[in-house]
């Protein structure tokens, strides 16, 4: 819902920590560290287009470095604005190969943060929203000072406690959810701050639109080919022809999915038996999200938050949105289960 309250991310964050008295601000000061993270990503974001023009791209920056691409500078923004902040005992990230260690020197504490630095990157170079996701969880190790292991990290997406983006479009917003509902804050560049501007964001039962490439329909199995033919055919209770939309930056696409409802598919096929899309720091912060929301999201057979991770990057197909549509769509993705399985085993 739109609100009325003129609020900052900080004042936000200081009052949910109000309304859970034994919390310790450990958690708190991990959602400030990241806004931080995500305001210098947003700057650099918003140089980008500039930097051909005034010959910053392939030149030294004042630190006599070559300047770096997004995807490796967000990367490094988000670790050096966590890695000393006392909350965290382990991270990972789509741009490093295992796990991240939080330095000896530093404190350690009771999260893991999983996240994609910059998603979209097929988008940086034309001016398209691209975006950051992370997914925060509690470690299930002893909570005693020691480092993170891999335990710690490979948890199923329902014990997130936290999972959010930052979007980098017409003007950058930061969602998140503790798994209490869904926030929005949108960031003033004038003031340098976020302000909450949607509460407790639910999406619609039923949406007007499909979000899916197309492209890779010659590899889809039958069941998401009889599913995007029936999208397209006219019916007046369901509302449908849907109209497609896809951007191709997940982030963009769900967010487009949680405001106005519909369906986002990254399927399996006979190309990507697990779809596209990263479980750990793409698809388990964003089913969150979308769940908090009062949507669903699944593999296409199930809830998508219960795959049990067995490494960092792997992959898993995501069918969610609105409810109604979701469930419309594994009506149909029912049969590509053996397909799909057959393909696995081979
Ligand atoms: P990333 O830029 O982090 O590698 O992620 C890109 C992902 C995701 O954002 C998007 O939904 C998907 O790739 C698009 O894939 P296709 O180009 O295959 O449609
Ligand atoms: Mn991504
Ligand atoms: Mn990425």
């Amino acid at each position: 819902m739109p609100t009325s309250k003129l609020i900052t991310i900080e004042r936000h964050i200081a009052d949910q920590q109000h309304l859970h008295p034994e919390a310790s601000g450990e958690f708190s000061r991990l959602l400030r560290d990241l806004t931080l993270a995500v305001r210098v990503i947003q700057r650099e974001v918003r140089r980008a287009g500039l930097a051909d023009i005034l010959g910053l791209a392939g030149e030294e920056n004042v630190h006599g470095e070559a300047v770096k691409k997004l995807d490796a500078l967000s990367n490094e923004t988000i670790i050096r604005a966590m890695r000393y902040g006392g909350h965290l005992c382990a991270m990972a990230s789509e741009e490093s190969e295992g796990l991240i260690q939080i330095p000896e020197r530093a404190e350690k504490g009771a999260y893991v943060l999983l996240f994609d630095p910059l998603d979209g990157s097929s988008n940086i170079d034309v001016n398209v929203t691209i975006g950051t996701i992370f997914s925060v969880l509690h470690r299930v190790t002893p909570s005693d000072g020691t480092v993170g292991t891999m335990e710690d990290l490979l948890q199923a997406g329902y014990r997130q406690v936290a999972a959010g983006y930052a979007l980098y479009g017409s003007s950058t917003m930061l969602v998140y959810t503790t798994g209490d509902g869904v926030d929005a804050f949108t960031y003033d560049h004038t003031l340098g701050d976020f302000f909450l501007s949607a509460s407790g964001l639910r999406m619609p039962e039923r949406g007007k639109y499909y979000s899916i490439n197309e492209g890779n329909s010659i590899n889809w199995f039958g069941g998401t080919r009889r599913f995007v033919e029936y999208l397209k055919q006219e019916d007046s209770a369901t509302g449908r022809p849907y109209s497609l939309r896809y951007i191709g930056t997940a982030v963009a696409d769900i967010h487009r999915t949680l405001l106005y409802g519909g369906l986002f598919l990254y399927p399996a096929d006979r190309k990507s038996p697990n779809g596209k899309l990263r479980l750990m720091y793409e698809v388990n912060p964003l089913a969150m999200l979308i769940e908090q929301a009062g949507g669903m999201a699944t593999d296409g057979w199930s809830r998508v938050m219960e795959t049990q991770p067995t490494s960092l990057h792997q992959r898993v197909p995501l069918i969610c949105g609105s409810r109604l549509d979701v469930e419309d769509a594994l009506r149909f993705l029912a049969d590509d289960r053996a397909e799909r399985d057959a393909l696995i085993q081979q």
